[in-house]
């Protein structure tokens, strides 16, 4: 049996970086994972490449290129006649992009010496020397783990009574390869999935209709942004209706009925003819035998582990989607180094209060650290800056001045406690924001920092100097 000093299992972005950072220290390592591609061959980068971030990001841009070809073009008089979908190619490029990540994570598999066997794995004992871990693949095999990695991700919550069949009901894979524009697109769930899926298929030109059970539009933004971005949304044409409760959801051949009761208790019916649910993942355990060694698993299904990833068995460490914390790919990646610098002797740390989070609608939103209603719940004294992309030079350039920057800083210290952009790029200004958090940065040191003109990056030097009301440029 081959013998590793760590075994990854999973290798979506929290277990193939682990993989990678494992074998950069010196470390025997393997990683297992059992995603098929079409051609039924392995497909590594696990939900974020085949199903998650990056096709959703390749079709996020194709569908705004054709909406900018469509409708916006002309603004800036540039006159495109006969403007045309071509989804089958729209999805055939979004296909490449995936496979050349899978390419690219196998090409980095081999660079760094890592052993790669495709199947599941599950635990199949212990020894002395450490896990045994059995691969379910084309061929049996079984490895022996000093250090075991557990990488294995999460899978789309089902609606109860509305299993995914992906040709009506559909999860984020279906969602990702619908192959005609759906006349009327349903989505349940206004969490970060549905507004860029429906982002994608309105571009595209769907009705889309959102159904959302809280009675707040994304109740994890700050309000300000999320009351802006919500009106923005509408404008575009996304009609999401919030406060409702699913009773009852049918599939014919041909379409789908949703009965819903929306706030004032009154029965409503949403025609579709086709359905993206998209209310949360779930973390996936499935196949692992975790019980065979003891693996305590957390009342939600989460792999139980401490601040450090470590879970209640020595030498197991669980990372990613399956622990606690937001399931997101940077996020899983960021456990997999500092677990496999632990495992190397060193000390790491990963401060969890300053992962960016991002939505990639248009325009995106972007945020780092505490929003105005935490800090309100928290009794902490804030002081708040905000400017908008209207006063901003770079955005009037671009033609697309919607939304703003928002800066909270403490009242006292001034140190900043969170950022909240809506705007064009956000997804990128947003590194900004997280580098001053990190080096415990104030809002008046980003007020005196250089920014490049005329740059989007201004309205966040502006947002920072509003904050000791002293905006330049408003
Ligand atoms: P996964 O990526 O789920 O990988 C787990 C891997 O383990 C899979 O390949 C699976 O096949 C394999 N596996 C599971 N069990 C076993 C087993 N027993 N044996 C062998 N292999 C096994 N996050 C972002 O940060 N930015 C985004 O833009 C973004 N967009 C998203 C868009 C969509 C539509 C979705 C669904 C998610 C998106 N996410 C995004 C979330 C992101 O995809 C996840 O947070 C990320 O993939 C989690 O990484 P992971 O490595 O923990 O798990
Ligand atoms: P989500 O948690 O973002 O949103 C789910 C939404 O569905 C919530 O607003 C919730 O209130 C609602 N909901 C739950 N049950 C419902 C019901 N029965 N009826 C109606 N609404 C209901 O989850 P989503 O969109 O499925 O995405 C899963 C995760 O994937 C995200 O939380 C995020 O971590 C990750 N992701 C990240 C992306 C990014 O970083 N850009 C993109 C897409 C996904």
């Amino acid at each position: 049996m081959a013998n590793f000093d760590v075994v990854v299992i999973g290798a979506g972005p929290a277990g193939y970086i682990a993989a990678i950072r494992a074998a950069q220290l010196g470390l025997s390592t393997a990683c297992i994972d059992e995603w098929r591609g079409a051609d039924g061959k392995a497909a590594l980068g696990g939900t974020c490449t085949n199903a998650g971030c990056i096709p959703s990001k390749a079709l996020l841009q194709s569908s705004e290129n054709f909406e900018q070809a469509g409708h916006h073009f002309a603004e800036h008089g540039v006159k495109v006649k006969g403007v045309e979908l071509d989804l089958a190619q729209m999805l055939k490029r979004k296909d490449k992009v995936v496979k050349a990540s899978n390419d690219g994570i196998a090409y980095l598999f081999r660079k760094n010496k890592i052993a790669f066997f495709h199947g599941r794995a599950g635990f199949a004992g212990k020894r002395d020397a450490g896990y045994e871990v059995a691969v379910a693949g084309a061929k049996p095999e079984a490895v022996l783990a000093r250090h075991v990695i557990i990488a294995t991700g999460s899978n789309p919550r089902a609606l109860p009574g509305a299993a995914f069949d992906e040709d009506r009901i559909l999860s984020n894979s279906g969602a990702l390869a619908i192959p005609e524009v759906p006349k009327r697109l349903g989505v349940i769930g206004a969490g970060v999935i549905g507004l860029e899926m429906g982002s994608v298929w309105r571009r595209l030109g769907a009705e889309v209709t959102i159904l959302e059970a809280l009675p707040e539009f994304l109740g994890a933004a700050d309000e300000t942004i999320a009351r802006e971005a919500a009106k923005v949304f509408a404008k575009q044409g996304l009609a999401i209706q919030l406060g409702v409760k699913i009773t009852k959801v049918t599939v014919s051949k041909k379409n789908v009925t949703v009965q819903y009761t929306a706030p004032g208790n009154s029965t409503k019916i949403l025609e579709c003819d086709r359905l993206v649910v998209s209310i949360g993942r779930v973390p996936n355990t499935e196949g692992l035998n975790g019980a065979t060694v003891g693996l305590r698993i957390d009342e939600r299904g989460f792999i139980g582990v401490d601040d450090e990833c470590r879970t209640n068995l020595a030498g197991v460490w669980a990372i990613g989607d399956v622990v606690r914390g937001p399931m997101l790919a940077h996020k899983g990646e960021e456990e997999g180094v500092t677990v496999a610098e632990r495992i190397a002797g060193q000390r790491a740390h990963l401060d969890y209060n300053t992962i960016p989070w991002v939505i990639y609608t248009t325009p995106e939103i972007a945020w780092v650290g505490k929003t105005e209603q935490q800090l309100k719940a928290e009794g902490v004294e804030y002081r708040a800056g905000m400017f908008p992309f209207s006063a901003n030079a770079r955005a009037r350039a671009l033609g697309d001045t919607s939304g703003l920057v928002k800066v909270l800083a403490h009242a006292k210290n001034d140190a900043i406690l969170g950022v909240h952009i809506l705007g064009a790029y956000a997804s990128e200004l947003i590194a900004e924001a997280v580098v001053a958090m990190e080096f415990r940065g104030s809002s008046e040191d980003i007020g005196m920092i250089v920014h490049a003109h005329p740059s989007l990056s201004e309205a966040m030097k502006d947002a920072a100097l509003a904050v000791g009301k002293r905006a330049l440029n408003i």
